[in-house]
């Protein structure tokens, strides 16, 4: 348990915040079936990229990693070899979801499993279609829930309608279909991030955008690279939101990942009328845009958040909310029903948690409803064991009125292992 206390000057200073997790984890993945050397900088050491670079070494991938900097000697598809114990996917639904539409493609059996949170998350919605291109998975509850084991082997490519905005699913049957017979079309209800076709680019594959329709063939050959990971825009979104909100702030953020699939939280802190600036910007030839953002205070008004926005700020939503219980009137988030089977029902931990500090706040089927502004007070709350939860409540912290006691700090790790040392660096 960590005691937090309010801040008592401004929060000034440069942060340089960690890779990015979803590029981190593909870019492992891209390497490990590619043919020849891959040099990944600026790696996220956090537990779930970890996970990920764990369940290759078990399938006999030659991966060395000195701390943010990651060779992978990929050896192609066939590299992979048949791992002898269970593949342990941790808390990582990015880890667990990818692999399940790269494991169906291989020749061999294996075994998914992650902690208590990953249990619960829905898997039917990667199995399913996985299912129909000919793999056989099961699994707990009709092959919905970890553990699941896989028999891979010869895929044909298939036409898709994606259920829900999933950049995890679309990238599953990306995986997939790069391994399949024909080709493989997935068509999203709304476009999602897209670091998986950006991925496939980098190391020499080819696919294809039209609108929200992605398509692949079988048979691509990979070849090693070297990938720089951007600064994670969803960890970098807790010090915009800290910015924002303690009087007399000044914080710098620079390379940034700006992804446009990922850079809803941009779009919405605008419109809520905060204080922010774009300084530079730049685009590697890897094709993942980064820049340097330069954030202070400012009178915060309340949003309307939904639609299509909604997958370019997912895993933003509980900062939104935090911000919303500052903003003046009323914040209504919705069309994000998703929430729900994140790391924790993120509608439930966000909104539960925001109450015990004495936010007014109420869930709704697919979102929240925030009034502000509300003087927070101090208490004890919790994470709940997700990373983002935790975060959103160190930073409530520091504009409560009294202490904050944070239980389970520990989870923050998944995302940003040195999120506090980043935090009182700038307080
Ligand atoms: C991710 C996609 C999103 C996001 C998650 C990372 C990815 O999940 O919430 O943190 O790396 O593809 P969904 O695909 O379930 O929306």
């Amino acid at each position: 348990m960590e005691k937090l206390v309010p801040a008592q000057t401004g929060l000034k200073g440069t942060i340089k915040v960690p890779g990015d997790k979803s590029i981190s984890h593909r870019s492992v993945m891209f390497a490990a079936v590619a043919r020849g050397k891959t040099i990944v900088k600026n790696f996220l050491p956090g537990a779930d990229c970890l996970s990920t670079i764990h369940c290759f070494q078990q399938m006999g991938v030659p991966i060395e990693r000195d701390g943010t900097r990651v060779v992978i000697d990929g050896k192609g598809w066939d590299g992979l070899s048949e791992p002898e114990t269970v593949l342990d996917t941790g808390n990582s639904g990015t880890t667990t979801r990818l692999m399940l539409g790269l494991l169906a493609g291989r020749p061999f059996h294996s075994v998914i499993a992650g902690d208590e949170s990953i249990a619960k998350r829905p898997m039917q919605r990667v199995t399913k279609p996985l299912c129909e291109m000919g793999a056989h998975i099961d699994g707990r509850r009709g092959g919905n829930f970890t553990p699941l084991s896989i028999r891979g082997g010869a895929l044909q490519g298939i036409e898709y309608r994606l259920p829900v905005a999933s950049a995890q699913v679309k990238s599953a049957l990306l995986l997939a279909g790069l391994q399949a017979d024909g080709t493989t079309i997935v068509h999203e209800p709304q476009p999602t991030r897209d670091h998986t076709e950006r991925m496939i680019r980098a190391f020499g594959g080819e696919v294809r955008t039209e609108g929200r329709t992605i398509s692949v063939r079988g048979g691509t050959v990979f070849h090693g690279t070297e990938i720089v990971v951007p600064g994670d825009i969803s960890s970098a979104a807790f010090f915009m939101a800290a910015a924002s909100l303690v009087p007399g702030s000044e914080i710098v953020l620079p390379d940034v990942g700006l992804n446009p699939t990922r850079a809803g939280i941009l779009d919405v802190l605008k419109q809520m009328g905060a204080d922010m600036e774009v300084a530079e910007t730049h685009a590697p030839s890897d094709g993942e845009q980064t820049g340097t953002l330069v954030i202070r205070p400012a009178a915060l008004q309340g949003v309307e958040i939904g639609g299509g926005l909604i997958p370019r700020l997912i895993d933003e939503i509980p900062i939104i909310a935090l911000l919303a219980t500052q903003a003046e009137g009323r914040t209504v988030i919705k069309d994000a029903a998703e929430l729900k089977v994140k790391e924790t029902n993120r509608i439930d931990t966000v909104v539960r948690e925001l109450k015990k500090l004495g936010a007014q706040i109420e869930a709704t089927a697919d979102g929240m409803i925030i009034e502000g502004p509300c003087r927070l007070s101090g208490g004890t709350v919790e994470s709940h064991g997700d990373h983002r939860i935790g975060m959103m409540l160190a930073v409530a912290s520091l504009v409560a009125k009294d202490a904050v006691c944070l239980k389970g700090t520990e989870a923050i790790a998944v995302s940003y292992p040195q999120f506090f040392d980043d935090l009182k660096s700038v307080l």
